[in-house]
Formats: C-alpha cells, sequence, structure tokens
C-alpha cells in the first residue's frame, strides 16, 4: 500500500470485539509494505480470532508460504502487471488459500481483474477497519465451512461400518474393558489381531468412545501406499518437494489437529519412515518433506498390525524404540475361532444389518448355522461378513440354508457337521454343478464373467442357473 494511502485506515469500530466462534486457528497472512496498515489489519484479524503473519513484499509472503499455514491472503495489490502477478503466484503456492486483494482507489478494473483471477474479494482503499472486520469474518465463515465439511466427510467415512463390536466370550470383554480405558487416556494404544477380526472396529471404538470423540479419526494404511507417499501423506510436503507435488500440502498428523491418526498395518512401515515416525511422537513435531522447518502436532496414535512385531524386532525389521514408544497399551483381539461362542450373536447382527438393508428379514436354517459353528474362519468376522452376504445375495428366501453358503464352508464333511449323509453316499449332478458354480463365484469374489470365462460356460448359462437356485 502506498504511503498516500496510509489514511486508509479511516477509524476503528471496536464495537464488536466478540471473537467468531471456531475463527481460530485459522491463519491470515496480511502483505503490505506500509507498517500501519499491516499493523491495523492485524489488529482487526486477531480480534476475530485469526493467527496472523505478515509481509512486506510478495517476495517475503511467498517464503511464507512455503513455511506457515495459510487459509487467507490480504494482498495489497500493487498497480499494473506486478499485482496481478503477485496474485497468482500466491494462488499456485496456495491454490486452497482465500486471497483478497487491496485495491487502490479508482482501480476497480484491477480489482475485477483479481476476481476474475481467482481472488475470493476485494476491498478499495480508503476502507474503514468496520469494512475489513466484515470482510474477514466473512472469510472465516466460508472457511469455516470448508474445515467443517472436511472433518465431516473424514468422519463420515471413518464411520461407515462403525456399529457396536458384538461379543461375549470372556476375551472380548476384556477387550471392551481395556478399550473404554484407553478412549480416556492419550497414550498410543497397538491393536494387535490377525486379519478381519476387528482391528480398525476397535480403534473406531476407541476414538469415538473417547475424549476425542469431536475430532477427526484418520486411518492411514502403512501396507498400501509406496514410501514415499506414506512420508508426503503423514509429514505433508513443501511445494516441488519431488517430482508431481505442485502445492504444499499438510501432513495427516498435523491435519488430525487433537484427533486420531491409526495407523494400520504399521508392520509395513519402512525402517527409515519408522525412525522419523518416532521422532515426530517424541518431540511432538513434524517436518514436511523439502522443508526445514517444523511443524507442532497434537494427535493420537493408535496402530495396528496382523504382524509378530515383537519377531520383527528381533529380526531387526521393527525398530524396537518405536515398538516400545508404540506398545504403551496392547489389545489383542483374539480370532474369531477362540470365540466361537460369539458366532450366533454375530451372525444375528450381520443379517439383521442385510435385512434391514434389503427390507426383508433374513434369518438362517439350524443345519447352515451348525456348518458356521464348525468352520475355521482364517479371515474371521470380515469372512463371516462376507459369506453371510454372498449367501443372502444369491437367495432370495427368508432363510439361509447350508446349500447358499461358500463350498469351503459347505464342504467341510458332513459328518463333522452332524449333517446326515445321503444314505446311498451319491450326490446328485445337478447339486456338484451348483456347488463347482458357487465355488467358482467365492474364488473370483463374485465377478460373473470371470467366473463364466473360468467354468467354461456361457454367461448368460451362469445368470439363468444362479436364478434356478434363487428360486429353488
Ligand atoms: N466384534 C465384531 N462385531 C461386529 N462386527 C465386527 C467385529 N469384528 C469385526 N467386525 C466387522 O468385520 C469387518 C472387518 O473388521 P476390520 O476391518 O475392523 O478388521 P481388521 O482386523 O482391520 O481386518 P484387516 O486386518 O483385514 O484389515 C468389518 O466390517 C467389521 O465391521
Ligand atoms: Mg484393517
Amino acid at each position: 500500500m502506498s504511503t498516500a494511502s496510509t489514511a486508509a485506515v479511516l477509524s476503528r469500530n471496536h464495537s464488536h470485539p466478540a471473537q467468531i466462534e471456531g475463527a481460530n486457528f485459522l491463519n491470515l497472512l496480511i502483505v503490505d509494505d506500509d507498517r500501519t496498515i499491516r499493523e491495523s489489519c492485524r489488529e482487526v484479524a486477531q480480534s476475530l480470532g485469526f493467527n496472523t503473519h505478515v509481509a512486506e513484499s510478495p517476495e517475503q509472503a511467498y517464503r511464507l508460504l512455503e513455511s506457515a499455514g495459510t487459509d487467507a491472503v490480504l494482498l495489497d495489490l500493487r498497480p499494473g502487471a506486478s499485482g496481478l502477478e503477485a496474485l497468482h503466484t500466491i494462488r499456485k503456492h496456495r491454490s486452497d488459500a482465500l486471497v483478497i486483494v487491496v485495491t487502490g482507489y479508482g482501480t476497480v478494473q484491477s480489482a475485477v481483474q483479481a476476481m476474475k483471477d481467482g481472488a475470493y474479494d476485494y476491498v478499495t482503499k480508503p476502507f474503514s477497519m468496520e469494512e475489513l472486520r466484515l470482510l474477514l469474518e466473512r472469510v472465516a465463515g466460508h472457511l469455516r465451512l470448508k474445515t467443517e465439511n472436511r472433518v465431516l466427510r473424514e468422519t463420515i467415512k471413518s464411520r461407515q461400518g462403525f456399529g457396536n463390536i458384538i461379543g461375549r466370550a470372556p476375551e472380548m470383554e476384556k477387550l471392551f474393558r481395556i478399550i473404554a480405558k484407553a478412549g480416556q487416556s492419550v497414550h498410543p494404544v497397538l491393536i494387535l489381531g490377525e486379519s478381519g477380526t476387528g482391528k480398525e472396529l476397535v480403534a473406531k471404538s476407541i476414538h469415538f468412545a473417547g475424549i476425542f470423540r469431536n475430532k477427526p479419526f484418520i486411518p492411514v494404511d502403512c501396507g498400501s501406499l509406496v514410501p514415499t507417499l506414506i512420508e508426503s501423506e503423514l509429514f505433508g510436503h513443501v511445494r516441488g518437494a519431488f517430482t508431481g507435488a505442485t502445492n504444499p500440502k499438510d501432513g495427516l498428523l498435523a491435519i488430525a489437529d487433537g484427533g486420531t491418526v491409526f495407523l494400520d498395518e504399521i508392520g509395513e512401515l519402512p525402517v527409515d519412515l519408522q525412525a522419523k515416525l518416532l521422532r515426530a511422537i517424541q518431540e511432538k513435531e513434524i517436518r514436511p518433506v523439502g522443508s526445514v522447518k517444523r511443524v507442532p502436532i497434537n494427535v493420537r496414535i493408535l496402530a495396528a498390525t496382523n504382524r509378530d512385531l515383537e519377531r520383527s524386532v528381533a529380526q531387526g525389521t521393527f525398530r524396537r524404540d518405536l515398538f516400545f514408544r508404540l506398545n504403551v497399551l496392547t489389545l489383542r483381539i483374539p480370532p474369531l475361532r477362540e470365540r466361537r461362542q460369539d458366532i450366533p450373536l454375530l451372525v444375528a447382527h450381520i443379517l439383521e444389518r442385510i435385512g434391514r438393508d434389503a427390507g426383508m428379514e433374513k434369518t438362517i436354517a439350524d443345519e447352515a448355522l451348525k456348518a458356521l459353528l464348525n468352520y475355521d474362519w482364517p479371515g474371521n468376522v470380515r469372512e463371516l461378513e462376507n459369506s453371510l452376504e454372498r449367501a443372502c445375495a444369491l437367495s432370495s428366501a427368508h432363510e439361509i440354508q447350508l446349500r447358499d453358503l461358500p463350498t469351503q464352508i459347505y464342504s467341510v464333511p458332513l459328518d463333522v457337521m452332524g449333517v446326515s449323509q445321503p444314505s446311498n453316499g451319491i450326490v446328485p449332478m445337478a447339486e456338484l454343478e451348483k456347488q463347482t458354480i458357487l465355488n467358482a463365484l467365492t474364488q473370483v469374489n463374485g465377478d460373473k464373467m470371470l467366473a463364466a470365462r473360468l467354468l467354461g460356460i456361457g454367461k448368460t448359462t451362469l445368470y439363468r442357473k444362479l436364478k434356478e437356485y434363487q428360486t429353488a
């Protein structure tokens, strides 16, 4: 802002000193070459709860954008091309930040151009503090909505499948007690269990039953991402940190902001990232990829693995110090075959859900339930869920029969299941064919095209057979 327009600050209206709820933590960068203006704007912004940073020049602003969190920028638009150029550069650095441009008297044209080029709003000099206050209130409202949407999205995403943890086995009762305790603590929890035992469900319960329930729950799958991606997901990166990093990104450990980050499959985390994670937990700060600056974090860590981490430590593939750090509280979820008494309860719970979705009551025949009780469930509760879902999809009848179940369960020797053997020991061809078809579908996860190809029959034949089974 030129010195001539220092008089832009006409009045200081403090008749609305109340902070905007939730505006706190919003970062505003004020770019102006006039110190008086910078300070006045800063005062108004702070009274509204903004964290403020100031820059004397666009060049200084670019440097701040790299290191400081920025949600909005108040940019004094220098006359001519250089002003708009500053706007473009800021937008390129931080495409998600709102830019409000301040233009000189009589230069509405440049304000219009700035709006076309992506500015959120503009204010013309001279402007009163009241004008600025109203504008910043609007900015805060807009940003708050954006954040709320993001947190809401994360919460909805993470609540998918969130329901009661079913179980009455003594080991499960014990688990519930530890979950309740863990919810009240800030320490890391290590959740151990075979695949499909409910590790993620338990992590969500700890979060949503606990003191951080109104903060985000952010799951990160350390097993499915390539190492460089996990690093930038967790710690964030600055622009240009690596090829493709066209925009700076905040790390999930920082975004969690008082909530929980759930590190799934922690056993897969590469050793160098283990060291970086350990440092982050110990020092409560992270360093985004490509940055020299540190960002403070306030996050609760939950981690899960189906690996024997102690063995990984002994083998040198998992850091002992990180293991101890994460292992403050350990939760071991028993495999389903060790708590068979929970199977009927789980079946009832799952069928109730499927029935509700399908708008019809679903039940299970005794001999089918017996088969479920005898099966070993290597895929645990998830496999049980999938089996029942498939059975319901294949049969439109109310009651699930033994023949509707996947073959691996169904083909447990009949006498083991307590089902009477056919007296002559001969199984009808039609029954064998049905078993083969249903088995093939299970193997290919329900992909009918692929199943038909593997079975060497036409797609139409497969559909017809399935229809027959449904009406059987
Ligand atoms: N005790 C339980 N009560 C009800 N549903 C359960 C229970 N345990 C697991 N589930 C359900 O089983 C499915 C698998 O659970 P989850 O994803 O939490 O398992 P996981 O241990 O994380 O599995 P993986 O190791 O394969 O990632 C989910 O749909 C979950 O809702
Ligand atoms: Mg999981």
